[in-house]
């Protein structure tokens, strides 16, 4: 059997800031989606991560289907009326258009789908990032894919070592779509080049060299291209397929350990290690520290196993704490230097008006 597992999440309002949607917002999406999916799911689930609101939809009706979407966006909409009834903060942030039109691509929500036959056993990830954006994600999925110091089965599983081919998009690119593939281990010093620029190249999609079978989905939306001013950060989310053809499980939590500096955090304009977190995790520290939640399912003829809290273990904790000093160490210097993105990522805020109204105050001195 095809199947289709669809992410399709988003921001549309939260209590008290930017922290986490009330129970009510989200008994209503849920009520929506038992109420109107009819014959149209096989399965789902509601989660959210931090302010966001993620819908995995299991269907049969392959990635973009009008009426899937059509059916998140209904949800969406009926969450942001829920928002503005409570006086949540931000009601309805992620619909920046007031019409659906076929698809909620370039509307404002996160899409990642996915598109398998079964396995006789299907487990995969879904993984969901708060207060940060898509490239997030770059540093994981390379480690995951390509780096065997994190992933032994590049060299125990001869399937894994065949490689990967890697989908990666140019999210400066507003008008057309633009994307390069790549593939380990052959290109990964090209690989690297890119993903080290993680506001500009982002992983859209990873897919098995030995099998032609896909691995993983990144939602890649650039809220301010859409807006064309800043409205949020782009909070991503990603399903990956794991054992077997594809990394184990536990070689792709494994690089969360690292809590690496990404985009994000207070006002979406800073540097801030990633933390691992429990499913429905709300943010504090400087509307942080940027969160990234997963959930571990077994897919079976279309159902969905119950979730596992992937990273609700001991483990974890001492990770937490380690990404919580390092969090505090960088807020420590405020604004100044690498706490903060560079001007190119600031230019949708606020800062541009002040620096055009200082530019004029400039003066030219003659050098004597
Ligand atoms: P299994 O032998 O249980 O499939 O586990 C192998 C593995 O991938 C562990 O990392
Ligand atoms: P969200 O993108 O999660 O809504 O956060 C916005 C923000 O600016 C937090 O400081
Ligand atoms: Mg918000
Ligand atoms: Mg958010």
């Amino acid at each position: 059997m095809r199947t289709t597992l669809s992410v399709i999440k988003a921001d549309v309002g939260s209590v008290g800031g930017h922290l986490t949607p009330s129970r009510e917002l989200l008994q209503v999406i849920q009520g929506h989606l038992r109420q109107h999916a009819g014959e149209l799911l096989c399965d789902r689930f509601v989660g959210h991560t931090g302010d966001d609101v993620a819908l995995l939809l299991v269907h049969t009706r392959g990635a973009g289907d009008e009426a899937i979407h059509q059916l998140a966006w209904n949800a969406f909409v009926a969450g942001t009326a829920e928002a503005r009834r409570q006086g949540l903060y931000g009601a309805g942030q992620d619909l920046l258009k007031n019409a659906f039109s076929g698809n909620v691509r370039g509307l404002g929500p996160a899409v990642a789908e996915i598109e398998l036959d079964e396995r006789p056993s299907e487990p995969f990830l879904f993984l969901a990032a708060d207060k940060t954006d898509p490239g997030a994600f770059n540093l994981p999925l390379y480690l995951a894919f390509a780096d065997v110091m994190n992933t032994p089965g590049l060299i125990l599983s001869p399937k894994l070592g065949k490689g990967f081919r890697f989908v990666v998009m140019d999210v400066s690119s507003a008008e057309v779509d633009r994307v390069i593939e790549l593939v380990t281990p052959e290109e990964i010093y090209d690989l690297a080049t890119l993903l080290r620029d993680t506001e500009r190249y982002v992983v859209e999609s990873i897919w098995s060299r030995a099998t032609g079978e896909q691995a993983a989905v990144v939602s890649t939306s650039r809220l301010h291209n859409i807006a064309g001013r800043y409205t949020g950060k782009d909070d991503p989310v990603m399903l990956v397929r794991s054992q077997m053809d594809f990394p184990a499980t536990g070689e792709v939590l494994a690089p969360y350990h690292l809590g690496h500096f990404v985009a994000g955090c207070m006002r979406g304009s800073h540097q801030m290690p990633l933390m691992p977190v429990r499913l429905g995790s709300s943010v504090s520290f400087f509307d942080g520290p940027p969160v990234v939640s997963c959930a571990a399912f077994s897919l079976h003829q279309g159902r969905l196993t119950e979730p596992v809290d992937a990273f609700d273990h001991p483990f974890w904790d001492t990770v937490r704490h380690r990404v919580a000093e390092k969090a505090i160490e960088m807020r420590r210097q405020g604004f100044a230097g690498a706490a903060m993105l560079p001007m190119s990522e600031l230019e949708y805020t606020g800062v541009v008006e002040r620096l055009e109204r200082l530019d004029k105050r400039f003066q030219v001195r003659t050098r004597c």
